[in-house]
């Protein structure tokens, strides 16, 4: 088996920088059996691949995708596009018989997650889903201490996932627009929190009982159309948003700035979740609470490197909650290879621990903590259609419905 493989990245924006940052440290942080080469890079002519390509490491740069994913030395295909360009992209490379990484939400709509799960699982090929919070230490070890029973039956999940840039100085982006995105926070923020959940609680959603989905600010100027994220705008493109000077153009917002759901789960527990673009304060708040019959785990990523446990099995004169620092080698996952304890680690970790276990798959080899591929991502897109079929008819959605 070669001990390389050369990566292919489709997008160069935020997440970008971030996978960019994760395949330039994999080899360093982590001895991985296949070490990942940064052959090239593919992005739009307006944002200059090449300069991008030297600054991050990449051997080559592209702004022809189509042609990247095809090439014969090409062995995984990332990708981290805008949503409507997920599915195009790594059905492309796993019909070139390459195996793929992809950003979250798996795909803009259902159909395009189904295709994407049941071409992978045709061509047999290796797929990844960017579910990156699944790899900060505190929520792996929370998935290991449901799992081993420490919290007993679970009967509680409540999960928020609360951002607060969207207010109606940003200007127009993709993610705004529902061809572009699939939807709002919605897709962006709800799919993460799924994820988690279904992860660390072992339970899957069997249904829909209540939804609500909201757009607060209709319309947003246009600065530079479907250009930057809307996350990380430029300084002159929020300058020229809040001044509103140049042509009164606007784009009409055609996905959600907030939706919340609740559910009940297979085992008969109960959930809920939210997922807020404007919910003032509240910058990454990405968090779950968990009540199970003999403890509690909670996490907010704001404090990444902590787990809340509430053992209620203790003497009830020591009952309380214990803060758990997560970054003790050994016992706590992927930190061994970072900082001795407690020089902790930030977001950008998660994602080069997530490309070491996407090497270690490559090599046949199974990651200690599990790794979401197309088929299991799909299963999270169906939760996320539910819940807006939920809000638009106002009424119970079982998840056989949604297919
Ligand atoms: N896992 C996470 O924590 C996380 C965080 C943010 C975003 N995301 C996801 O990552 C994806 C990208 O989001 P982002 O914030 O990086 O967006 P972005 O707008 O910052 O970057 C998108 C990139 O895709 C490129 N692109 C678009 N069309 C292209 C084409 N035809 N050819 C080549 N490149 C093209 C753009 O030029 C840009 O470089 C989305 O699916 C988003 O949901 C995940």
């Amino acid at each position: 088996m070669a001990n390389t493989v050369n990566v292919a990245m489709v997008g160069q924006g935020f997440m970008g920088r971030s996978h960019s940052n994760a395949w330039g440290q994999v080899n360093r942080f982590f001895t991985p059996p296949i070490k990942a080469v940064m052959h090239t890079v593919c992005g739009q002519e307006f944002e200059d691949p090449k300069s991008f390509a030297e600054r991050w490491g990449w051997q080559n740069a592209s702004t022809d995708w189509e042609t990247v994913v095809k090439g014969v030395n090409v062995g995984l295909v990332d990708v981290v596009t805008p949503n409507y360009m997920h599915a195009p992209v790594a059905k492309a490379a796993l019909a070139a018989g390459k195996p793929c990484a992809c950003e979250k939400p798996i795909a803009g709509t259902l159909a395009e997650a189904r295709e994407m799960a049941e071409l992978a699982k045709k061509t047999g090929l290796d797929s990844f889903v960017w579910f990156n919070y699944r790899r900060a230490p505190a929520v792996a070890l929370a998935h290991q201490l449901v799992k081993d029973g420490f919290i007993g039956e679970v009967r509680h999940v409540r999960a928020t996932y609360l951002q607060d840039w969207a207010d109606e100085s940003v200007p127009f982006a993709w993610r705004f627009k529902k061809e572009l995105a699939g939807s709002g926070a919605h897709g962006d923020l709800n799919a993460h929190i799924i994820d988690m959940t279904r992860f660390v609680s072992g339970l899957e959603v069997a249904e829909i009982t209540g939804a609500i989905a909201e757009t607060f600010v209709k319309k947003r100027r246009i600065v530079d159309q479907d250009s930057g994220s809307g996350i990380q705008l430029t300084d002159e493109q929020m300058r020229y948003a809040k001044a509103g000077q140049g042509d009164a153009q606007f784009g009409e917002v055609t996905v959600d700035d907030t939706v919340l759901f609740i559910v009940r789960y297979n085992n008969g527990a109960i959930g809920s979740y939210e997922a807020a673009r404007q919910a003032t304060g509240n910058q990454n708040a990405n968090g779950f609470e968990i009540n199970g019959t003999k403890g509690t785990l909670k996490f907010n990523f704001e404090k990444m490197n902590t787990l809340t446990y509430y053992d209620a099995t203790r003497p009830r004169a020591l009952q309380g909650w214990t803060e758990i620092m997560c970054t003790h080698g050994g016992d706590h996952p992927y930190v061994a290879n970072y900082w001795p304890d407690a020089h902790i680690i930030g977001y950008e970790h998660c994602f080069t621990s997530m490309a070491f276990d996407i090497l270690l798959k490559l090599a046949g080899q199974t990651p200690t903590v599990p790794i979401p591929d197309f088929e299991d991502a799909y299963q999270t897109q169906r939760v996320l259609e539910a819940a807006l079929v939920c809000a638009g008819r106002k009424a119970a959605v079982k998840m056989d419905e949604v297919k």
